[in-house]
């Protein structure tokens, strides 16, 4: 049974989830965002329906959650996708897991709770996408991949085989991690990086060869 479904944010990528789930033919009541001034407007052809405070007016059992709230840094505890969705959910509130009908997913790949899974991503078989992660837009995440709890991979990264990328990591867009490497919690990789490396804690990796910056995630 399909339930309908609020984004919870009405910015960029609110509206890639909700294309995401009008493609497969979800009914998706409209938006929420904290700034009074955009109640009323539209985004997708859908309502922002107001400010959280909205969910007081539908019933957890009938309706579901989409995390709209995107990220272009590591998602530890302390971000705002994280923040936001654990306390809805200790409310009572489920989230859906996305899987737009243009990506490629092996059925022999799992995807954890509330995964979120963009046009033309491919996810191959024995992967693991974990609760809340995001593989995006074009992404490809290989086979025998491990992607950790609330993980982003971002448009056009490319996670080669058996590589095990850990909980809360950014892999920015067009980046690529080779075959068989490892990555800690909270490893924030820059755009078009080539991560040939293992990297154990948390840090900024750029360029090609991908090296540290000297800045906190
Ligand atoms: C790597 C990153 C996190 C660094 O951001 P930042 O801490 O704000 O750093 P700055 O932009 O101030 O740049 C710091 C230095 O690193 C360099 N740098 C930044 N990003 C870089 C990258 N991806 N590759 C190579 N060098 C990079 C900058 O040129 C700058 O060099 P300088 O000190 O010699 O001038 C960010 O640039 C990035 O790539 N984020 C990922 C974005 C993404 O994936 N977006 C898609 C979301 S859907």
């Amino acid at each position: 049974m399909s339930f309908p479904v609020i984004v919870i944010g009405a910015g960029g990528h609110a509206t890639v989830v909700a294309d995401a789930l009008l493609a497969s033919g979800v009914e998706v009541l409209g938006f929420t965002d904290p700034l009074p001034a955009l109640g009323g407007e539209r985004r997708c052809g859908l309502p922002i329906l107001g400010d959280d405070g909205i969910l007081a007016e539908h019933d957890p059992a009938a309706v579901r959650l989409a995390n709209g709230i995107g990220s272009t840094r590591a998602n530890d505890a302390t971000s705002l996708r994280v923040r936001v969705q654990t306390h809805l959910e200790s409310r009572g509130w489920r989230f859906v897991t996305v899987c737009h009908p243009a990506a490629i997913v092996s059925p022999f790949a799992q995807l954890g709770e509330a995964c979120q899974i963009m046009a033309g991503a491919v996810v191959q078989p024995n992967a693991s996408v974990g609760k809340g992660a995001i593989v995006n837009t074009g992404a490809v995440v290989e086979h025998d991949v491990s992607l950790a709890d609330w993980t982003h991979v971002a448009p056009r990264a490319v996670v080669c085989g058996d590589a095990r990328v850990g909980p809360g990591c950014h892999i920015g867009a067009g980046a690529v991690i080779r075959h068989s490497v490892s990555l800690g919690a909270d490893v924030v990789v820059g755009i078009g990086a080539a991560v040939v490396k293992d990297q154990s804690a948390a840090a900024i990796l750029a360029g090609v060869p991908a090296r540290k910056l000297d800045r906190k995630t």
